[in-house]
């Protein structure tokens, strides 16, 4: 007889569940694995987003970071707004393969007016969104074959004067806090004393936490990393130098970077040994960037910030999960409604279009009478002036006629006259 299974019976949504054991190995614990050679076959895609004044070293860091070199040239720092670039990489480490995404910001903090910095950035992660949507909501979708550009980790470089954060920043970071993950970084690190960057942390912790600036922390939820990232969460913002040259260390070739002033034995030049973590973060953020949490920032990148824009966007289409009634509806439903509503909005539009038509040409036509009237009053007066001055000329040229008359006259007088007188003498 076969082993009586135990039963146990749980409620899932509504639903009765019933628990059985199973009497023999049947395989499905294999799953995870299919999963993983499935993800490993496909390969993953990581975008990020570096934020931050021309110049800071954003470039620099990633090459680090990855340790390869990703052949960016130096950026303009004269343009009139902030410009978006992204490249994407394709890298291989052991069998793994990954569709890297680089986006930077161009000309980043060089306007005169800054208040409009952000908006490139926020419209271009809007647009990667906003791709992502358009695919999914595709009758025939093909999002596995998709290159997803939705960014991932948004490394934003502050400059490192020792004060505090710029205003820019803070509008910045607040604008982008609910669409992306951000993560903090002093960039070229190197550039201030110990003490300085302590104090300087704080700060910046503090100026964050009084704006409500919300930044990305390491999850601390899996237990297999809560430690660790409990700890890294503790050194935020990380404090890093990036370099593309090698020195010697020891009988390695490590990135550092060397300073042209040299110590008391002359020969010795002091520099910054990247990867040396008593030198700076950089080790800390590549360790929870691309080792221990990436896999994180993708997963809360899609059903954290994706969904909120996500959700907006459904929202503002029309779509509902539940009705006025608070009565589950359906997509039929909603398509109906939203098509009804979109054609009397349509009509409306067309009758207020109408009813504009025909009050601009009744406008137009009493301009037009007006004019006329004006144009005939005006043609009156000209045509009275016109007459006067005719009766005018007429009255000269009788009075000019009848002077010509009258010299004419006196002239025949005149000569009449002296005709008479001439005779007179000679008979004498
Ligand atoms: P654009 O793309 O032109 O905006 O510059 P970027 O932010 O990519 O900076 P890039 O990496 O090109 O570095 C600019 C200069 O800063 C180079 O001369 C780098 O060698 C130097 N630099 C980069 N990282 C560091 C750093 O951590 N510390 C110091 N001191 N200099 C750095
Ligand atoms: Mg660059």
């Amino acid at each position: 007889m076969p082993p009586v299974e135990k039963e146990k019976t749980r409620a899932v949504g509504g639903n009765q569940v019933r628990s059985l054991d199973l009497s023999g190995h049947v395989g499905f614990d294999s799953l995870p694995d299919q999963l993983v050679t499935k993800s490993v076959q496909n390969g993953f895609t990581f975008n990020i987003m570096c934020i931050g004044e021309t110049g800071l070293g954003k470039s620099t860091l990633m090459d680090s970071l990855f340790n390869t070199n990703f052949e960016s040239s130096q950026s303009p720092h004269n343009l009139s707004v902030v410009k978006l670039k992204a490249h994407t990489y394709e890298l291989q480490e052991s069998n793994v393969k990954l569709k890297l995404t680089l986006c930077d910001t161009v000309g980043y903090g060089d306007q005169i007016n800054k208040e409009d910095s952000f908006k490139a950035i926020v419209d271009y992660i809007d647009t990667q969104f906003e791709n992502y949507l358009q695919e999914e909501l595709k009758i025939k979708r093909s999002l596995s074959a998709y290159h997803d550009t939705r960014i991932h980790a948004c490394v934003y470089f502050i400059c490192p004067t020792g004060h505090g954060l710029k205003s820019l920043d803070l509008v910045c970071m607040k604008k982008l806090q609910s669409k992306v993950n951000i993560i903090p970084v002093i960039a070229k690190a190197d550039t201030i004393s110990k003490t300085e960057l302590i104090k300087f942390k704080q700060r910046i912790l503090a100026e964050l936490n009084s704006n409500g600036v919300q930044i990305y922390h390491f999850p601390t939820d899996d237990t297999t990393v809560a430690e660790t990232n409990q700890a890294m969460n503790a050194h935020i913002p990380f404090a890093v130098v990036g370099s593309t040259d090698f020195v010697k260390v020891g009988n390695k070739m490590a990135r550092a970077r060397e300073y042209p002033w040299g110590t008391v034995q002359g020969e010795w030049r002091s520099g910054t040994v990247i990867e040396n973590e008593n030198h700076c973060d950089f080790v800390k953020l590549r360790e929870m960037l691309i080792r221990t949490n990436m896999e994180d920032l993708r997963d809360t990148t899609h059903t954290k910030h994706y969904e909120l824009y996500r959700q907006a966007r459904l929202e503002k289409m029309g779509f509902s999960d539940v009705g006025p009634d608070n009565k589950p509806v359906n997509f039929q439903e909603t398509y109906e409604t939203k098509r009804s509503e979109h054609l009397d909005e349509m009509q409306q539009k067309e009758d207020q279009m109408r009813q504009m038509f025909v009050q601009r040409v009744k406008e137009k036509e009493t301009e037009l009478k007006e004019a006329e009237k004006q144009l005939q009053q005006r043609f009156d007066k000209m045509k009275r002036e016109h007459g006067e001055e005719k009766r005018r000329v007429e009255e000269e040229r009788r009075q000019l006629e009848e002077e010509i008359a009258e010299f004419h006259r006196r002239k025949a007088a005149h000569m009449a006259g002296s005709g008479t007188l001439t005779l007179g003498k000679k008979k004498k």
